[in-house]
């Protein structure tokens, strides 16, 4: 057994006995690859009711047990926390059912799809008084650190805008030849890839939204945890595929409490490889940084580089040196926080202070502002934190 260094902490014995909710793709590529990475927690049990993603998630995990139920997992087996990864109309039922049984909870963005479950959310972790961890994962990228430190250090002023363009290319599913080729791998190869792919984000009506929603929350999160309160949001959407259920392509304009612009572009219609591209850039008295996002599932670290007065006469950036590989990536950095929170430890070191992870509060307000922002756009108005009781 070891001891919390704060005594609102859990006390622990070693390994954590950790229990999955949810075994898809983040599951597989992101979270459960960062327990084993780790060393001081076990995958001791998962929950999902699809067979072949219970199956290949809980293969890599020796002492793994797995279930179709999830509450029969809560009731069976010996846990100290959960990690959620189940679609978000989802989050509030499962995060109530582990609150109940007094474990810690790691639970996926966006927090829910409605304002009323972020609200459960929040009333399940209070009853119980559990800590409940937000996966806004990019708050645990090496480079978005460095940022902050910058920030912090006084290194990087305070910017006055920060730009990101974050595009996919998802074609129609329904249109050849992408239909062509799902037909042919569910009929050739067994395989379906819509499920695999997590196609509810584009086809199920309980989604809470569409690409703007599955993606946003991660930088309405990241403004507010470097930069500053959002104040107000203005937002623009469409619905290029007419086959999905929600918007594809969005820009939303944000003002923040230092003055701060911050201009998010996000679609899956822009042509190129499905995984993308995710750049950015934040602008300051003297200096400008770039950023570039790998896809999350190489697991690889992001690149960030800075451009100041010396940089104007040969015109190139600086690279900011970073930790490399596997383990400095931000699924893995977030779950050794989430370790370091249930064990007492610090692992991971900073220079900044206060909160690293998401609360509920700050996940429920990445919620809010997403909704503010398909307000926006649906009324063609710009949408005010006083409206919003934040
Ligand atoms: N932080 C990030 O960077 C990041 C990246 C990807 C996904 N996510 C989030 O993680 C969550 C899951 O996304 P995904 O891509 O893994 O989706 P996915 O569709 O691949 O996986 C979801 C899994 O939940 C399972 N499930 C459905 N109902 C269940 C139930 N009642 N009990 C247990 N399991 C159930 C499904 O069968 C599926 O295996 C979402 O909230 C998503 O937004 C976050």
């Amino acid at each position: 057994m070891i001891q919390g260094k704060t005594s609102n902490l859990p006390i622990l014995r070693r390994p954590v006995r950790l229990g999955f909710i949810g075994c898809g793709m983040v599951s597989r590529v992101g979270h459960g690859p960062a327990v084993k990475g780790d060393r001081r927690a076990v995958v001791a049990a998962c929950a999902d009711p699809d067979d072949q993603n219970r199956e290949s998630f809980a293969k890599p995990h020796p002492v793994c047990v797995s279930y179709r139920d999830h509450r029969e997992m809560l009731e069976k087996e010996d846990l100290d926390a959960v990690v959620i990864a189940t679609p978000p109309w989802l989050h509030a039922e499962h995060v109530e059912d582990a609150a109940k049984r007094g474990l810690a909870i790691l639970c996926e963005k966006p927090l829910a799809g409605t304002i009323e479950d972020c609200d459960r959310i929040l009333a399940a972790r209070d009853r119980h008084g559990v800590l409940l961890q937000v996966g806004h994962s990019k708050r645990f990228e090496v480079g978005f650190q460095r940022i902050k430190e910058w920030l912090v250090s006084g290194k990087l002023p305070p910017p006055h805008q920060m730009s990101v363009y974050w595009h996919y290319y998802i074609p129609d599913f329904t249109q050849n030849p992408a239909k062509w080729f799902l037909d042919k791998s569910k009929q050739w190869l067994g395989r379906d890839l819509l499920k695999e792919w997590g196609a509810w984000r584009i086809l199920d009506p309980r989604s809470g939204g569409g690409d703007f929603f599955d993606h946003g929350p991660h930088y309405l999160d990241l403004a507010r945890f470097l930069l500053g309160e959002i104040e107000s949001i203005s937002a623009e959407t469409n619905n290029l595929v007419q086959s999905r259920l929600f918007e594809d392509q969005a820009a939303a304009t944000l003002r923040l409490s230092t003055g701060c612009l911050v201009v998010l572009e996000k679609s899956n219609q822009v042509i190129g490889r499905p995984t993308g591209f995710e750049i950015g850039y934040l602008y300051a008295e003297g200096v400008k940084v770039k950023f570039e996002c790998e896809q999350e599932y190489q697991l690889k670290p992001m690149r960030v580089w800075r451009y100041g007065l010396a940089n104007i006469p040969l015109d190139l950036w600086t690279p900011a040196v970073s930790p490399w590989g596997k383990r400095q990536s931000l699924y893995f950095r977030q779950m050794r926080h989430f370790l370091d929170r249930l064990t007492g430890q610090e692992t991971l070191t900073r220079k900044f202070e206060g909160p690293w992870a998401a609360t509920a509060e700050d996940a429920r307000a990445a919620v809010v502002w997403t909704k503010a922002a398909y307000r926006s756009s649906e009324l063609g108005i710009k949408v005010k934190r006083g409206e919003l009781g934040l």
